[in-house]
């Protein structure tokens, strides 16, 4: 039996995409590198809009002194032309980061909590009740905001987190108005089982922010992909990972988990020839090669066109 004609399938319910990528290397990837002038860092998010990317988050909304590479996050969004399609978001750590980021255009944030109390001391300087607190104010303020919980796979400091517990500050940070949580593994401890362990507490509306710490970034998102979790945070060229975790690593590379999506038939809308050059772009802006493997080794598909 065949599926009918494409066209009979009604416009509205064809979703853009499968799969909900959020590219986070203007933020994530750079704030681990030398500041770059604003014009750099504007050119790079253009890349990216180029490449496809609808969801991109930009700049952070912190203190100047915990993130040198974040300062002039306003400066960034002037530059920045609203584009039809494309949503910035901002990382903030408080209210006063949520304020600066509606004052600069920003229509939707996201935020950062842990799992972990000794990490979310040592990145926002407050423990995770005093950040549960701040982030229901954050969601008072009428934009989306995303909260995004870190260590929620394990941390350096205290060892596993269980599942749902994790799961648990999650759904407190939804009732407290969020729109949705997103579960990053900051350094890099998650595998697949310990996906599958918190996926089955939260169910897969979620998104995931991986690390390559380990080389499990791709294989996690796969068996979450596998599990129904639909959206994932990317960093072009695999750049990235926090300054206040001790031993995290870059990112999940945009281009690793494109490439896998692609050959997967999943659409992302992403334009992978596109990528290439913004991950291109970003490692002569950073000054080294990227750590992504599809940016070292180019795509099968060169190799085996279809
Ligand atoms: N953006 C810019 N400046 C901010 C700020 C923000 N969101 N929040 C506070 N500040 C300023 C204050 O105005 C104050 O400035 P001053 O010294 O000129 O008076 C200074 O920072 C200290 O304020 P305080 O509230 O005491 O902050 P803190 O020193 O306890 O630091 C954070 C708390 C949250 C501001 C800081 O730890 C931070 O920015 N962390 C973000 C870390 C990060 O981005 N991690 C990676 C992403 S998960
Ligand atoms: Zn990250």
């Amino acid at each position: 039996m065949t599926d009918g004609p494409k066209t009979d399938v009604p416009k509205t319910d064809v979703p853009k995409t499968d799969v909900i990528v959020r590219e986070v290397g203007p933020r994530d990837g750079l704030q681990a590198e030398e500041p770059l002038p604003v014009e750099a860092r504007v050119r790079l998010i253009g890349a990216l809009v180029e490449a496809g990317l609808q969801e991109i988050e930009a700049v952070s909304f912190v203190s100047p002194k915990a993130v040198p590479s974040m300062a002039g996050a306003a400066e960034v969004m002037a530059a920045l032309p609203a584009i039809e399609g494309v949503r910035f978001v901002a990382l903030v750590p408080n209210m006063k980061g949520a304020e600066l980021a509606l004052a600069a255009g920003l229509r939707a944030l996201t935020v950062t909590i842990s799992a972990s109390p000794a990490y979310n001391e040592k990145n926002v300087r407050m423990t995770v009740e005093e950040s549960a607190v701040a982030i229901a104010a954050i969601c008072g303020l009428g934009v989306p905001v995303d909260a995004v919980v870190s260590c929620a796979f394990g941390s350096p400091y205290e060892g596993d987190i269980a599942p749902g517990e994790v799961a648990a500050l999650g759904h407190r940070l939804l009732e407290g108005g969020a729109s949705s949580v997103t579960y990053a593994d900051t350094t890099g401890m998650a595998t697949p089982r310990r996906v599958g362990e918190l996926v089955a507490e939260t169910g897969p509306r979620i998104g995931l922010h991986l690390h390559e710490t380990r080389g499990t970034g791709l294989v996690n998102a796969y068996a979450a992909l596998e599990l129904g979790v639909r959206r994932f945070d990317t960093s072009v060229g695999g750049l990235g990972g926090s300054p206040f975790a001790a031993g995290a690593a870059g990112n999940l590379a945009t281009e690793d988990l494109v490439h896998l999506l692609d050959d997967l038939g999943v659409a992302t809308g992403v334009d992978l020839d596109r990528l290439l050059d913004a991950s291109a772009l970003a490692a002569s802006l950073v000054g080294h090669p990227v750590p992504s493997r599809v940016a070292a080794a180019g795509p099968r598909s060169r190799l085996a066109p279809a």
